[in-house]
């Protein structure tokens, strides 16, 4: 009898821990610009360490924690006999966030190793709260230390982390927080060794602690339900950290008078049901947010959240029902007057301002998650958003292991971002080649996408498999089974073919689903005017978007929209034309200068006309 009982509490105790596993999405904590959080960001000091010395003694063995030459050790010598080889100065400084590449020549194209250093003073509120370090991306690879403890380690230069603080580890005084950035590429990484954009380097957006009570709300997803109905049911979940189960969580819509209360279960989740039938939703014409408040016992997190629906009906993608047509821009989280990563309010402010001047109603931000600020200010402004994973040529598909960093930066980009209305689409690729590995790769990347998220629609950039049919361009790539918009790249007339080209070209696929443009554009480098048959030149870039626009006009009915390659120029260590281009990829309606292209009013003034099109 007792060996069937202890059997019991066994399964009983499997159970349980499977349960909290499961349940907790990631250990990212939501919200952060919303939080109480001290912001880290300013000066850091630097050590540049290409031969990686502070992580390997001379006969490259790791360092011991303790090994005093350990660049994550105190750099301050014990006495005045000893020898120290490495050391933190205001001599060295970079600013954080920032890549490094752009912030003095020697970092241009560095690629290997910086060790960063940040002293900070820091007194808990309450000794029984949580404490946690924030990082709103790192490229490529972070290793975090504070006091001569290793606090962990992430992958992945555009998706944010989090690492817990022991209170056992924190001082009030003088805080030893050491990262150690590693921008190397590698085939097996995600992305792989080449890329049309640069390798920028550093702690690239902003860094924080963020102190919350012991037991806190860590995570939740409040959307409209699928499939959208006329009550308006708003679903998800919440989780709460440390929570005993049936502990109380309340969801507040304080403008539609709403507060519910809902419990959590064992693994500290509770699932979230609302009706909201004087719901307004959120659309481009009225990007309406609401401000939701989430209280626990312990903790309260509010923030502004759009209500919409996505969905595909046929060959149409619906936004609340209404059909849509998609005015986009592609977009490189870049600033061209700076040749830097875009990571500040004033950068989305210009980014996305500039978008809105050329009239689009989407932007693509490619190809790789952009800073958040980018994603709640499309909420707030009322532009559609598809969001992106680095998945990006030539992969290293056969990996199992290569797989799962590409889906750990798909959970990280829709975990950070699936309370934003403004995203409808999560692409989880761009360009990547034609093989059964490949395609069941992707398949499977798609299948993770809808898991974690049912509320929005999947896609991936494809290419363009060229048939001579009477000039017939088919679109048929066995991807495109399992996507819900089928998105591809053309270049007609700068990759092949003249602009010219345009004016015989059909375009076509044989899968019953929407069909979008996600990149189509030609260079020209800003303030050269000739002839529009010299390359190059701004004329040449106008021609080609004009034969473009004409063609765009005879695609078939399922075309649902565009978003050109690309709103600026940005920088590529693929492009070395020494006189046109000089490590610049110049196909931006905007130049490095920020001045508009002649090519940008061809698509405004195209997109103009869609617009009152779809009034
Ligand atoms: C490709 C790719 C872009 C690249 C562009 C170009 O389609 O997706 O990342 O920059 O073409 O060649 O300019």
């Amino acid at each position: 009898m007792m060996q069937k009982l202890h059997f019991k509490c066994f399964l009983l105790l499997l159970v349980l821990i499977f349960v909290k596993t499961s349940a907790i999405s990631s250990d990212l904590i939501t919200n952060i610009p919303n939080r109480k959080t001290t912001s880290l960001n300013g000066k850091w000091q630097y050590i540049i360490d290409i031969y990686e010395t502070g992580f390997y003694d001379y006969r490259y063995r790791e360092r011991a924690e303790k090994d005093p030459e350990a660049y994550w050790n105190t750099d301050v010598p014990a006495n005045s006999l000893d020898r120290k080889e490495h050391g933190y100065n205001d001599k060295y400084t970079l600013n954080v966030p920032g890549d490094w590449n752009s912030q003095a020549d020697k970092f241009l194209y560095y690629e290997g190793t910086v060790w960063y250093k940040k002293s900070f003073d820091y007194k808990k509120s309450d000794t029984n709260n949580k404490l946690y370090v924030y990082f709103g991306a790192v490229s490529y690879r972070a290793d975090v230390y504070l006091n001569g403890k290793k606090l962990g380690m992430h992958k992945g230069a555009f998706s944010p982390f989090n690492f817990e603080i022991p209170s056992s580890l924190l001082k009030e005084k003088d805080n030893f927080l050491v990262v150690k950035v590693d921008n190397r590429r590698y085939a097996d990484e995600i992305p792989t060794l080449n890329t049309d954009w640069w390798n920028y380097g550093g702690i690239i957006r902003d860094v924080s602690l963020v102190e919350v009570p012991n037991q806190f709300i860590s995570n939740y997803f409040i959307q409209l339900a699928k499939p959208h109905t006329k009550s308006n049911l708003i679903e998800g979940w919440v989780e709460v950290k440390n929570a005993k189960a049936n502990e109380e969580v309340y969801v507040e819509i304080p403008e539609l008078k709403i507060n519910q209360k809902f419990t959590v279960n064992a693994a500290g989740r509770a699932e979230v049901k609302i009706n909201a039938p004087k719901l307004k939703l959120w659309s481009l014409e009225n990007p309406k947010l609401y401000q939701v408040n989430i209280s626990s016992k312990a903790d309260k997190v509010s923030e502004k959240i759009g209500f919409r629906n996505i969905e595909v009906q046929g060959e149409k993608v619906l936004l609340n029902g209404k059909s849509l047509f998609l005015r986009g821009i592609s977009i490189h989280s870049e600033i061209p007057q700076e040749g830097r990563r875009a990571n500040t309010q004033k950068d989305a402010n210009q980014l996305l301002g500039w978008a809105r001047e050329l009239g689009c109603n989407m932007v693509r931000l490619a190809h790789y998650p952009h800073d958040e600020k980018m994603t709640r200010l499309a909420d707030s402004l009322g532009l559609l958003v598809w969001s992106e994973i680095p998945v990006y040529w030539t992969i290293d598909f056969t990996s199992d292991k290569v797989f799962e960093k590409a889906k750990t930066q798909l959970d990280e980009m829709i975990d950070r971002d699936k309370n934003r209305a403004s995203i409808i689409i999560w692409s989880v690729g761009n360009e990547t080649p034609v093989s059964e590995v490949r395609t069941n790769f992707m398949k499977n990347l798609l299948a993770e996408a809808r898991k974690q998220d049912p509320t929005r629609l999947v896609s991936a950039a494809l290419e363009v498999n060229y048939h001579s049919e009477e000039n017939m361009r088919w679109i048929d790539d066995p991807l495109g089974a399992y996507v819900d918009i089928v998105s591809f790249n053309q270049y007609l007339g700068w990759y092949g073919g003249t602009p010219e080209s345009c004016r015989t070209a059909n375009w076509g696929t044989h899968y019953k689903k929407p069909l979008f443009i996600s990149e189509t554009g030609a260079e020209a480098v800003g303030g050269f005017n000739a002839d529009a048959k010299q390359l190059w030149s701004e004329e040449f870039q106008e021609w080609y978007y004009k034969e473009q626009v004409d063609m765009l006009k005879r695609m078939p009915s399922n075309f649902i929209g565009i978003s050109p390659w690309i709103l600026a120029d940005f920088r590529s260590p693929r492009r070395n034309n020494p006189v046109y281009q000089e490590g610049w990829n110049n196909k931006g309606l905007y130049d490095h200068q920020g001045r508009k292209k002649k090519a940008f009013y061809v698509l405004k003034g195209y997109y103009d006309e869609l617009a009152k099109k779809y009034k």
